[in-house]
């Protein structure tokens, strides 16, 4: 029989990957919180016709990436490969714009593209991200651009980068799609095949291909930036004085544009971190979405929003776990072992999170456990201890040791926890 293994390009997360993404998340929250966002889930699964009208037909994604497959009721439905489109759906079924004008939204959770797998791009990846209904901007842009921003750098993320670009908005992309044209129709030829099939029907995806005969041929190409309205160049400007006034710094880019067809105006990604991502080395990517709900169905509602890749930002934070398994470990003599199930049952009820080698084993060798688990306490319980009634807490950091009565352990511990 051939070995049970986890789909390709999907991961497992083991107990300490686990714990780092939890620790991620709560950053998250808090971050997102502190710039009023409130959470939402929406579910895995969605009809499909969902993602190909917002995502867009001429895209990665929806030409070729979708796990989209039929249920018994003979309805299509595709696992989400993000969380943008489902976030509308889900402000308009609720009506939320009827709560009041300005909605903040932020989600965390598994996405599905069907990619080739390599580091920090798989086919279930979690993302993180907010999505602002109702405000036009400039400023809920540089406030949005500016909390992603925060929240690499509070992960501990070195030099995170703004990438800048606008697109602009109503006819700005269909001139600048007709002179992007014109550029690359005399050097189609020279492009990969992949653009050659897209050039009509989506030039500037042109721009954002990997392939280097691509990078060489658009390298001169026009710059959007050239096309903006006034008004979209009002727009810019206003962003970027914000974001100098912020102190968020970003870079302008002018052929930054990106995967998904949604996007007018604002467009932008960060960068950064020590990890050789490579071409995944993107962790968050976003943009202004103006016409994204109107084409769902709804009334004319600006939005903007962002979604960072969670495996590829625990790739580019330092290593390590960000927090050890446990408080303390219980080190227990052979005659003891009995009465340390009762002992550790007190400890846990008392908050303390505490492990044991249940196996018991030599008090050299627990002690060795007790060192690997990570927990800066060890806790002895030996004979004269049970008559006591006590526990021996050593603190491995400093290699100290007090006898402290079970029943104030796990307080003593705690408190000694939060001393530097
Ligand atoms: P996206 O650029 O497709 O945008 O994805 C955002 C981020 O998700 C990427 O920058 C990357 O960090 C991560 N990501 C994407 N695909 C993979 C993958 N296969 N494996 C690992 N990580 C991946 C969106 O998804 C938009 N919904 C962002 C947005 C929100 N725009 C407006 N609101």
């Amino acid at each position: 029989m051939s070995k049970l293994r986890a789909v390709k390009g999907m991961n497992d997360w083991l107990p300490a990957d686990a714990r780092r993404h939890r620790v991620l998340e709560d950053t998250f929250r808090r971050v997102a919180g502190i710039y009023g966002y409130g959470e939402v889930r929406t579910p895995l699964v969605e009809p499909t016709p969902l993602f190909v009208r917002s995502i867009g037909e001429v895209t990665d994604i929806v030409e070729k990436e979708m796990y989209t497959f039929e249920d018994k009721g003979g309805k299509t439905l595709t696992l989400r490969p993000e969380g943008t489109a489902s976030c509308v759906r889900a402000y308009l079924q609720h009506n939320v714009q009827a709560s009041g004008p300005v909605t903040k939204w932020f989600y965390s959770g598994p996405m599905y593209r069907r990619e080739r797998p390599a580091k920090g791009r798989y086919r279930q990846f979690h993302q993180v991200g907010c999505e602002l209904y109702g405000d036009a901007g400039p400023f809920g842009d540089a406030e949005l651009i500016d909390l992603a921003h925060r929240f690499l750098t509070e992960l501990g993320i070195e030099g995170p980068r703004v990438l800048l670009n606008s697109l602009g908005s109503g006819d700005t992309r269909q001139r600048y799609r007709d002179a992007l044209l014109a550029f690359l129709k005399p050097r189609a030829a020279e492009l990969s095949e992949d653009s050659q099939r897209r050039l009509e029907r989506n030039p500037l995806r042109v721009l954002d291909s990997k392939a280097p005969q691509d990078q060489e041929v658009s390298a001169d190409a026009p710059s959007i930036l050239e096309f903006l309205s006034q008004d979209d160049q009002t727009h810019f400007d206003d962003l970027r004085r914000t974001l100098d006034q912020l102190k968020t710094p970003y870079e302008v880019q002018p052929r930054l544009v990106r995967g998904l067809d949604y996007y007018t105006r604002t467009l932008f990604e960060l960068k950064g971190g020590s990890a050789d991502l490579g071409s995944q080395d993107t962790l968050c990517g976003g943009g202004r979405y103006d016409g994204m709900v109107e084409q769902l169905g709804g009334p004319p509602t600006p939005a903007i929003g962002f979604a960072m890749g969670v495996e590829r930002l625990l790739l580019s934070m330092a290593e390590g776990d960000p927090s050890a398994g446990c408080d303390a470990f219980l080190v227990v003599t052979p005659a003891q072992r009995q009465l340390a199930v009762g002992v550790l049952s007190q400890l846990r009820s008392a908050g303390l999170r505490v492990d044991s080698d249940i196996r018991g084993g030599s008090l050299k060798s627990q002690f060795r456990r007790a060192d690997k688990s990570g927990a800066p306490f060890a806790l002895v319980l030996g004979d004269d201890e049970a008559s006591a009634g006590t526990l021996q807490v050593k603190d491995l950091r400093e290699g100290t040791q007090t006898a402290v009565a079970v029943s104030a352990t796990a307080s003593h511990v705690l408190e000694n926890l939060k001393a530097p």
